[in-house]
């Protein structure tokens, strides 16, 4: 995992590792009455792109923090009555929003494509998301009440972080209890509720599974370090370490993600148990075939429930070298001041995809095209393919791609070499992008240049709503919420941030409370003036109601996009077709599909005006006009097909062939 800039994702971890780190019974298929009001008639057909805030110019050192770098290894959301549901568009721009609709719309969804392929799915970092009961932490029921906002969003799924019972070491990632919710989050009852009624809505529900590891409050792990003979023992990692001087000293040379040594000497047993994270997060032996059944046992009983899958939680980490050999040294010390280590010995180990393909089979055994995803930062495109099973697309459907989405360079280049190795490497599986999480900087602040990021941020939105994927939205990138990282360590709540400060300054700016509106200090996330951690200051320009209420606003382009997309068959299903691929400053290509029709997508990563040549015609893709669907800044006209044509800085251009 990288913590910062990109913290999970960058392909080399900086930190040491050497790596880049329906219900049970099926959801109702979507009604007519939801794809008529989630198409695009709805929504406004052209964008102004002016932006909506000043944009602050970006502090250098929050593009690229230590914290990132930690990460790198992992190479690592009611509408509330008073929000509308629909954006209210000006009656000029209601009609022409109807009339592109009109244009866009190319057919429904197939029935032969499982749910997720062309899914919006939304991370929901719950302790952030909206607080119910006044205690300054969001919950369950906070997510409930939301639950109109995400519908109006357009979003299909929410993939919630962990709600388990917890210590909260590591804010709900460090489990001691998998089949329950902690107090702080609500009930299992409120689980249930907020299952039943998300349906309701039309969203399915995706659970945060941690695989890798437990709590060491964990009943399992408690047994586990009373005694050798326990029971459980060997549910975890152990050794006896080596003698050094007559000194106990830890088996090999690996250290943790968050800092320091991986093992922890426990005298009860005279053994190290290794911890690829907290030492409060022992890892679990998954070399012991009880522990599978067991976590398996663990995921049935939400399956059972009718959650719609999962996400794995580092799971490229769930076995390590048998003979436990030193990790070679790269050189250098993270931001920890811990050597940088290769981690061809603690991820990405081949034992794992055998896991992979019983998990696959096991939830394949569920009705409801239950779906898995992969927190899986490898450093190349072809190591990604592995995690679909490769050719026998027999493991993960959905691990996802934080090659595209989690750098910080906004460069045409880049993205279409990663867009092209989806197209190319993956066997025709269907990529997932990301560009947005609780562990990375947010993507306003990394891609943003400080003067332009409301522009920046349209595009981001666009690459990832057209392009062939499915796409995951973190809670608050649709309303550009910014990275707010604590300024006094004294404010800082990830304990990663508070041993690494000042060099790793931890994942709290991105993990603000999501801003609702302007109605009182706590942006409508809590009644509580004391949250957990504080609202970001800009809450007043930047919210949900405010954008909401504005047909030109990031929200409003959101959910413009997300409707097209929906409507459009090209947009959900087409083959990609990059054109102008000589061009390093714009980013065009054009989904096409099995009719014939075509939408182009254009994106201006530069600042000055530049000229694309799409050549249609050359790469075999009919049509003679271009018609705007959606653009940014303002109102781009319709084009002559085998025109050169001009794009004005930071453009985003999506418009229809005819
Ligand atoms: C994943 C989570 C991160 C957590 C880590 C350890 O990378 O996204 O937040 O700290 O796993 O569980």
């Amino acid at each position: 995992m990288s913590l910062r800039a990109p913290r999970w994702s960058a392909p080399l971890c900086r930190l040491g590792c050497g790596g880049a780190l329906s219900a049970k019974r099926g959801i109702a298929p979507r009604t007519a009455a939801r794809d008529a009001r989630l198409t695009p008639e709805a929504m406004p057909a052209k964008h102004e792109c002016r932006a909506s805030r000043p944009a602050p110019r970006r502090p250098a050192a929050r593009r690229r923090g230590p914290l990132t770098e930690a990460f790198a290894c992992l190479a690592f959301l009611a509408a509330t009555a008073a929000i509308p549901a629909a954006p209210a568009a000006p009656p000029a721009q209601a009609a022409q929003a109807a009339q592109a609709a009109q244009a866009a719309r190319t057919g429904a969804p197939s029935d032969a494509d499982p749910w997720w392929r062309s899914a919006v799915i939304y991370e929901i970092y719950p302790r952030s998301f909206q607080d119910s009961n006044g205690d300054g932490i969001g919950d369950l029921n906070g997510i409930t009440r939301r639950l109109g906002y995400l519908e109006s969003l357009g979003v299909d799924a929410i993939w919630i972080t962990p709600f388990y019972p917890s210590p909260q070491v590591d804010f709900g990632y460090d489990i001691s209890d998998y089949e329950a919710v902690d107090p702080l989050y609500g009930t299992l009852a409120d689980f249930d509720r907020l299952l039943a009624q998300a349906r309701q809505h039309h969203i399915r529900i995706i659970l945060d599974m941690v695989l890798n590891h437990t709590s060491d409050q964990h009943p399992w792990f408690l047994d586990a370090a009373r005694s050798r003979n326990a029971p459980r023992h060997d549910f975890y990692v152990w050794n006896d370490g080596r003698s050094v001087d007559d000194t106990r000293r830890p088996p090999n040379n690996w250290v943790s993600l968050f800092g320091g040594s991986a093992w922890q000497y426990v005298p009860a047993v005279e053994q190290f148990y290794y911890h690829r994270f907290y030492r409060q997060q022992p890892d679990l032996n998954w070399r012991n075939p009880r522990v599978e059944q067991a976590m398996f046992a663990a995921l049935r009983f939400w399956l059972d429930r009718g959650v719609a899958g999962f996400r794995l939680d580092a799971i490229t980490e769930l076995f390590e070298d048998e003979q436990l050999r030193d990790a070679p040294a790269l050189g250098g010390v993270n931001a920890q001041g811990d050597p940088i280590l290769s981690d061809v010995y603690t991820k990405n180990l081949p034992e794992v995809h055998g896991v992979m393909r019983r998990l696959r089979a096991m939830t394949d055994s569920y009705p409801g095209e239950r779906v898995l995803i992969g927190e899986t930062y490898v450093p190349t495109t072809a190591e990604l393919d592995a995690w679909y099973g490769g050719a026998a697309h027999d493991e993960l459907q959905l691990p996802m791609d934080t090659l595209v989405g989690l750098g910080s360079h906004l460069d045409a280049d880049t993205f279409r070499r990663h867009l092209i190795e989806e197209q190319t490497q993956l066997h025709h599986s269907q990529p997932l992008l990301v560009f947005d999480n609780h562990d990375n900087v947010r993507s306003w602040d990394r891609y943003g240049d400080g003067v332009h990021n409301a522009q920046i941020a349209r595009i981001i939105a666009a690459l990832l709503l057209t392009s062939r994927a499915t796409a995951l939205l973190y809670q608050g990138e649709e309303i550009g919420q910014t990275t707010a990282t604590p300024a006094r360590v004294e404010d800082v709540r990830d304990p990663i941030g508070i041993t690494g400060w000042p060099k790793q300054k931890g994942r709290d700016g991105e993990r603000t409370p999501m801003q609702w509106d302007d109605a009182d200090p706590q942006a409508g996330f809590s009644t509580n003036p004391h949250t957990w951690l504080p609202v970001t200051p800009n809450y007043r320009t930047v919210n949900v109601r405010r954008e909401s209420a504005d047909p030109e606003s990031l929200l409003n382009w959101y959910r413009s996009l997300i409707a097209l997309r929906r409507g459009n068959a090209a947009l959900r299903s087409g083959r990609t077709v990059m054109l102008d691929t000589g061009n390093r400053d714009v980013l065009t290509y054009v989904r096409v599909a099995a009719s014939g029709e075509a939408v182009l997508v254009s994106l201006n990563m530069t600042a000055r005006t530049q000229s694309v040549a799409p050549a249609l015609a050359a790469a075999g893709v009919r049509g003679s006009l271009l018609h705007t669907l959606l653009s940014s800044p303002a109102a781009l006209p319709d084009a002559a097909a085998d025109a050169r044509i001009g794009l004005p800085p930071f453009a985003a251009w999506v418009a229809m062939l005819r």
